[in-house]
């Protein structure tokens, strides 16, 4: 049955090749970028390979959670259902790290962004519906006061780490708190080293291919072993469900991310109807 799938970040890497997976199986895309050229010359590139393809595109810069908003407005708009979110856009190196609401670009890009576009999207993503969240493999203790922005990370490992710890820590928890009532929201570490474009600038390697990356995101949106796995952790490293870094199987200090986000959220629309 054809799904409606958004794939944030499908302008380039895994997040392309995913599109181009689903569209290949049929599926009705909604394609997202940051720069409008590069996610045009995507959308073409894949007309092109698919001309009976379902294709849209949206733009947005998810460092800026008026532009989180702003995309979930025009979804909304176009669609009333979303079968599947797969919030896979992420940034690890970048020269600007402080966005104009003075957060670490890591966690507002990996962490806040789809945090703000799964909540304005529940409703259109019902109980039936999937969050594939990307985790990574690197996950470090998240500073609460880095997080906010009030104290910098100095280096990107330590932030980009940090933030995908934070995105396994809210799946785990808001799919805990969703319960039926919500959609499946599951953390998936697509694979370490595959070679996008992070890889190949973060690390200086070619990295392994990145439709490992779109093969376990395609299952993790649409097989039945993902249809119950709620609030758990894939680890395409292992080829299995597995345990994420400990701080995310504690109920305690998972569940103090989400007041964290939330006030942050906040502050930022609280500053912005201001201005
Ligand atoms: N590659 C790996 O081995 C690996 C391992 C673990 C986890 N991951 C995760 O997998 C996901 C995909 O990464 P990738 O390796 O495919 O990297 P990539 O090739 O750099 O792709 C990242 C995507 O996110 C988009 N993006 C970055 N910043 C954005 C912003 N501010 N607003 C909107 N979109 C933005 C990029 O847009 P542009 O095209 O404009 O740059 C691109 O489409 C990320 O979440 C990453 O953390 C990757």
């Amino acid at each position: 049955m054809q799904k409606i799938i958004l794939v944030t970040g499908s302008t380039d890497g895994i997040g392309l090749a995913t599109a181009e997976m689903l569209i290949s199986q049929g599926h009705h895309v909604l394609l997202h970028g940051r720069n409008p050229a590069k996610l045009e010359a995507a959308a073409k590139s894949l007309s092109g390979i698919f001309p009976n393809g379902q294709i849209v595109s949206y733009v947005a810069d998810l460092s800026h959670m008026d532009e989180v908003e702003a995309l979930a407005k025009a979804v909304a708009k176009r669609h009333d259902k979303l079968d599947v979110l797969i919030n896979n856009a992420g940034i690890f190196h970048t020269p600007e790290v402080i966005t104009r609401d003075g957060l670490d670009v890591r966690f507002a890009v990996n962490t806040l962004a789809p945090y703000l576009l799964t909540q304005r999207l529940m409703p259109l993503l019902g109980s039936t519906g999937r969050v594939i969240n990307l985790s990574s493999a690197a996950q470090s203790t998240v500073d609460p006061a880095a997080l906010t922005g009030a104290v910098k990370l100095s280096d990107d490992f330590t932030a980009y780490a940090q933030s995908k710890l934070a995105i396994t820590m809210w799946s785990r928890s808001l799919a805990l708190t969703s319960g039926n009532e919500g959609p499946a929201i599951i953390a998936v570490n697509p694979g370490s080293m595959l070679g996008s474009k992070m890889v190949k600038e973060g690390f200086g390697v070619d990295g392994g291919d990145t439709r490992i990356g779109a093969d376990i995101l395609t299952r993790a949106a649409l097989s039945e072993e993902f249809a119950s796995a709620s609030g758990q952790y894939f680890d395409n490293g292992a080829k299995r469900f597995a345990a994420p870094h400990s701080d995310a199987l504690d109920s305690e200090k998972s569940a103090e991310i989400i007041p964290t986000m939330e006030m942050i959220l906040a502050e930022i629309a609280q500053s912005q109807e201001s201005n």
